[in-house]
């Protein structure tokens, strides 16, 4: 018989504690989905389950009548239980998926989202991928002034409407040219170190330096570059942009914190358990983009690129703030649910900002 935990969850709650449940896979994934009564309870049963008795989702289906011993069902009761009370899945199996990584997290660091993988699709966009003789190809430093002053289909050319008199040249084609020694990448804020380890897997020839204020933070994302057996990437713990010294990067990528400090939903749901530096950045919650807008401008070779995450309602303001600070090719672009989630702009080379 197959087991159908979500249609028989009903059921169970409120008419049944745990004494009643049946001690089978089955008979817990049901009275798991029953005590997650709000979201995703079926999904996050199973996998709490699986993280206990350390199974595939296919072997749950396949024996979905078998029975669970005394420790593994008082464990997966726990788990379940804490999950009731709001602590993020993601902390209770120590496990989060991002871009294809199995990323280690504990409540030291913010859980990665999936909507931070645009930011990593949008930064791997920019970096050069080695040729067939294994060469990064290099820009020619002319091409960005001569180009049309569109930017891509999806973005949304606010450096224009916000009246910049900076050079708007095609993102697409235009990268920046490689530093001696690698193209250089820095992630700023890296937590787990979600965006810096997806990208260092994916361009393997760059290097990648990865900053946090949080030692706990920076301890874990370590953790993750070693279990990756990843060698491209460094960690400097350190404020923003004064842990870069006095490098500069090809790329500069950010998830900062964004949520104002009162906003009623850090005290809501899975927030409550995140680490608040993560999350709220100020009044208006642009305290940390502020920062990373004037301070990483400085950080960066000419026409290399600064991109970041962002609020959903925030866009128009760190357009306006780009724009202040002499970014060109000023783009916001959207997630997959249509809403403002990652911009940035482009350091306009020395030459061409003469010209312009
Ligand atoms: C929103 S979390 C992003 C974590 C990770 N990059 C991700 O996307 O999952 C922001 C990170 O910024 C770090 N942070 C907060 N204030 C900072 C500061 N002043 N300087 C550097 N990092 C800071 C936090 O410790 C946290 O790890």
């Amino acid at each position: 018989m197959a087991c159908q935990p979500w249609s028989a969850a009903v059921t169970l709650v409120g008419t049944s504690g745990w004494g009643r449940v049946v001690q089978t896979v089955c008979g817990l994934l049901r009275h798991g989905v029953g005590a997650l009564s709000d979201g995703d309870g079926a999904r996050e049963a199973a996998l709490l389950l699986r993280h206990v008795l350390k199974a595939s989702e296919a072997w749950l289906i396949a024996h979905a009548n078998d029975p669970v011993g005394d420790d593994g069902a008082a464990a997966y009761k726990a788990l379940i239980e804490r999950r009731a009370r709001g602590e993020p899945v993601a902390y209770l199996t120590g496990t989060r998926g991002f871009h294809a990584l199995e990323l280690h997290v504990a409540p030291d660091v913010l859980v990665p989202r999936p909507e931070t993988e645009l930011l990593v699709d949008l930064a791997l966009a920019r970096i050069p991928a080695r040729g067939p003789d294994g060469a990064a190809p290099r820009r020619n430093p002319g091409q960005c002034a001569k180009a049309p002053p569109e930017v891509s289909a999806t973005s949304m050319s606010p450096a224009r409407r916000a009246g910049s008199a900076v050079p708007v040249c095609n993102p697409v084609n235009a990268v920046a040219a490689p530093l001696p020694g690698g193209y250089g990448i820095a992630d700023l804020g890296t937590g787990s170190g979600a965006v810096a380890l997806a990208i260092a897997r994916a361009r393997p020839d760059t290097r990648v330096l990865a900053t946090d204020a949080s030692d706990a933070a920076l301890a874990i994302a370590r953790g993750n570059a070693r279990r990756l057996n990843l060698t491209n990437v460094e960690f400097r713990q350190g404020d923003w942009c004064a842990a870069l010294g006095d490098a500069s990067f090809d790329l500069i990528v950010s998830n900062p914190p964004y949520i104002a400090g009162s906003d009623p939903h850090l005290r809501e749901g899975d927030l409550r358990f995140e680490p608040h530096a993560a999350l709220a950045s100020g009044a208006d919650g642009l305290d940390a983009i502020r920062v990373i807008v004037r301070d990483g401008r400085a950080h960066l070779r000419g026409g290399g690129w600064l991109l970041f995450e962002h609020g959903f309602e925030q866009g128009p303001a760190v357009r306006e703030l780009l724009a202040a600070h002499g970014y060109a090719e000023i783009f916001t672009e959207r997630d997959l649910e249509g809403r403002e989630r990652v911009s940035g702009g482009r350091a306009v080379p020395p030459s061409l900002r003469e010209e312009g």
